[in-house]
């Protein structure tokens, strides 16, 4: 896929996986809208792709927000013209099993890591829609497919991502000519494993199969470069 001149947004952007991303983007020539609840953090990103020749638009918001959604997808139409790809990858641990987790500590992170992804969906979904083109990757866990002590929240938010990932796909698959959606696990160096991914070659879909023919099974053996 040739990336020059392509448009991301990436939320979570000022540190880990995310900062990681921007770079990657950056060195491939793809502009950005970095999206951070970080204001130090976005800018200090922002300005270092920047200095390096990138580019790129800082927006500092919460994911669980609509507003931040909405400002994101505006800029990136405003600055850029069109919008390519959303990495849905802003995410919040809590260490604790269910009985010690406060409701409202469980209400966060359901509405961070599955909230922040399912606002920013419905934000983009109309806009790649029209564009017929479009390309989503939700940074889910292992934690949301095998579990993972001490994380019930954080697990169930991550498992509920994965199933919000499928939705989507599945229900939008009948834009799969040119829209792709893909389900895939990220690592710390910046490679990608695809878990499910639908659209381009898929027919119309009736709800019932999945839309790829591919099989929801990690691919970790096989991790492939983002860009
Ligand atoms: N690091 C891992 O080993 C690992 C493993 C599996 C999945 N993940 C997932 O990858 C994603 C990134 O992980 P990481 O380790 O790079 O995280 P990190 O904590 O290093 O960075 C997360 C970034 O997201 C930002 N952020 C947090 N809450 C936000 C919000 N509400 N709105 C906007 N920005 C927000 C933080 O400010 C930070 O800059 C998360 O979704 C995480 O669950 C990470």
């Amino acid at each position: 896929m040739t990336t020059q001149g392509r448009t991301a947004i990436v939320t979570g952007a000022g540190a880990g996986i995310g900062r990681a991303t921007i770079r990657a983007f950056a060195g491939n020539l793809i502009r950005v809208v970095a999206v951070d609840i970080d204001a130090a953090r976005v800018h200090a990103v922002a300005d270092e792709i920047r200095s390096g020749g990138g580019c790129r638009v800082p927006v500092v918001g919460d994911v669980a927000s609509e507003a931040t959604a909405a400002t994101a997808v505006e800029i990136a139409l405003a600055e850029f013209g069109h919008l390519d790809m959303v990495f849905n990858n802003a995410g919040i641990e809590h260490v604790a099993t269910v009985l010690e987790t406060p409701s409202e500590d469980w209400a966060r992170v359901m509405e961070v890591n599955v909230g922040g992804a399912r606002l920013m969906a419905r934000t983009c979904l109309p806009i790649m829609m029209r564009q017929r083109n479009g390309i989503i990757v939700n940074n889910a866990s292992d934690a949301g497919i095998r579990g993972m002590k001490m994380a019930a929240a954080y697990s169930v938010s991550k498992a509920a991502l994965v199933q919000l990932t499928r939705s989507i796909a599945m229900d939008y698959a009948e834009f799969g000519h040119s829209m792709q959606l893909r389900l895939s696990r990220m690592y710390q160096d910046g490679s990608v494993s695809a878990i499910q991914c639908c659209g381009r070659r898929a027919g119309r879909n009736d709800g019932r199969t999945n839309p790829s023919g591919v099989r929801g099974v990690p691919r970790s053996d096989a991790p492939s470069r983002i860009a």
